[in-house]
């Protein structure tokens, strides 16, 4: 029985998409001018042309055909963008056209059909969540706030590395850095952590990867009840981890919620949020939007995914480069003894005066941006850009990563590791130079980035600053591994591993 609606699915879906083939090349032809591109295959338009490494294939693919080019992955029309001008034009000058979100089946199992902020439709909804969390997390008073919270954290940190130097181990790179992020973000968002009770990590880097994949069924609608590759299983496994343990915490906060004297002491960012459940989170306003717990848990999932695994993977990456270049490494390091002296750890304050390491970072972030096509885009109207006809509901991909290798704005070096090009250069992370946007740009840009940010740096001063690091196995630098595993964020392939030796005075 389920044979026959399978084929009968198949054989239906391939007629429509025969007709919609060719409807599609004969009104491009006639009058419509979309942006150039390869030639689509029906049903999976050019889904055969990704690999394994979408990036890296829509880069190749936009040296034949240009900075705004035109792909079908299954049904969807795609604008793949390449180039800072053509980005301006995009997230600048129609920034409010293209701050639509497309509805993705992640969205459906993790979110509740995009009841977050990631994957919210652009509106008013978006609006209010957005502006609550950047009220009572991600404002710079906020992030401020959280200053003794890092603190914390670094010492221990820098303790539990010191040990393991102490008897000759090589560390987990990527692990230890894993879990100081998640402990610090953790404490930020809920109050405290959560030891072993939830494995944060394998959940949160699943959905990072569930959420990026080119999912079939998001793009070829009448074979999503095949799941054909497998994700919708996953996307409810993950979801329902998430969800279970969100109500578990919510149910703890409504038994100790009776007692009055707690409640006032709440101050974190999900107790207030839970605090609210079932009021309105925009009391003042025409459209009071009323938190339901489906709201909470999805409102944490996106808080959750959004920081956990951006910060971890920008700061291995960063490590990976330091440690693949000791000229580098070694430049850092003599800035760091420079304004912090040897007989002491980084502190906060001394993060402004640290330059260089400014440097190392938009380096690092321009050859591996976290997210290297952004978070997808949609039109939400028909448009025409820069003389090219880009159709209501269109996707639109972001290729940061191309743009960090291109050679007309970088240099004929550009694939090389060289933090002292952005000496003297105004280029911020801002999102208002194009050249350069790892958290994006617009209206959809990261509203996390100054708390991203600064974990970023303290982390990565801290472990410079106090160890010097070895390649295990005599590995020599320019051998260091740097293979990518694609998702809607980039990590590394494999973890990086290195051997630390203590280097403070005392
Ligand atoms: C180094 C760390 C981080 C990087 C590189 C990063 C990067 C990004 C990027 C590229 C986007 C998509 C922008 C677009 O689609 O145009 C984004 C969106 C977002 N980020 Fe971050 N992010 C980081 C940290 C954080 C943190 C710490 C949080 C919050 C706790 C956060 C919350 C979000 C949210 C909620 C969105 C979706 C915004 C929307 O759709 O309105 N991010 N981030």
């Amino acid at each position: 029985m389920s044979y026959t609606i399978a084929l009968f699915l198949v054989l239906l879906g391939t007629l429509c998409s025969f007709i919609y083939f060719f409807r599609t090349l004969t009104t491009n032809k006639n009058d419509r001018k979309l942006p150039p591109g390869p030639a689509p295959l029906p049903i999976i338009g050019n889904l055969h042309m990704l690999g394994k490494l979408p990036h890296q294939s829509l880069h190749h693919l936009a040296k034949k055909f240009g900075p705004i080019m035109s792909i079908n992955l299954g049904y969807v029309p795609t604008i793949v963008v390449s180039s800072p001008e053509a980005v301006e034009l995009f997230l600048k000058v129609h920034d409010i056209v293209f701050a639509g979100r497309p509805k993705l089946q992640t969205s459906d199992y993790i979110t509740f059909g995009a009841k977050g902020m990631a994957f919210t439709q652009y509106g008013s909804y978006w609006r209010t969540v957005r502006k609550w969390c950047i009220l009572h997390l991600l404002s710079a008073s906020k992030v401020e706030s959280f200053a003794p919270v890092r603190k914390a954290e670094m010492v221990s940190l820098v303790e539990s590395v010191r040990t393991m130097a102490a008897k000759g181990e090589t560390l987990n790179l990527s692990q230890q850095v894993g879990k100081v992020v998640e402990v610090i973000m953790s404490r930020v968002i809920f109050g405290r952590c959560f030891d072993d009770e939830i494995e944060f990590r394998p959940l949160i880097e699943e959905t990072m990867y569930l959420a990026g994949v080119f999912n079939l069924s998001d793009y070829v609608p009448f074979l999503a009840p095949l799941d054909l590759q497998g994700i919708k299983t996953r996307l409810k496994r993950i979801g329902n981890g998430l969800h279970a343990f969100f109500e578990k915490l919510i149910d703890e906060h409504e038994r100790g919620s009776k007692n009055i004297e707690e409640q006032k002491s709440y101050t974190d960012f999900f107790h207030v949020m839970v605090s609210l459940l079932n009021r309105p989170m925009n009391p003042n306003e025409e459209n009071p939007y009323i938190i339901g717990r489906e709201n909470i848990k999805a409102i944490m999932v996106d808080m959750v995914a959004a920081s956990f695994d951006t910060t971890t993977t920008s700061i291995e990456w960063t490590l990976s480069e330091l440690l693949r270049h000791p000229r580098v490494m070694a430049g850092l390091q003599q800035e760091l003894e420079t304004v912090v002296g040897r007989n002491r750890m980084v502190e906060e304050s001394d993060l402004p005066k640290l330059t260089y390491l400014d440097m190392v970072i938009k380096e690092s972030f321009r050859l591996h941006p976290v997210a290297p096509l952004l978070v997808p885009h949609e039109s939400t109207e028909d448009i025409t850009v820069n003389g090219y006809v880009i159709p209501k509901m269109s996707r639109i991909l972001v290729n940061t990563w191309s743009m960090g290798r291109d050679h007309n704005v970088w240099s004929d070096n550009a694939e090389e590791f060289i933090p002292e090009r952005f000496e003297d250069s105004s280029i911020d992370l801002r999102g208002h130079h194009f050249q350069l946007i790892p958290f994006g740009s617009g209206r959809r840009g990261c509203p996390g980035m100054q708390l991203g940010l600064t974990n970023m740096r303290l982390i990565i001063a801290q472990l410079v600053h106090c160890f010097d690091w070895e390649l295990p196995d005599a590995i020599l630098p320019n051998e260091l591994d740097m293979t990518e595993k694609f998702g809607i964020t980039l990590p590394r392939a494999n973890h990086l591993v290195a051997k630390p030796t203590f280097r403070l005075v005392g």
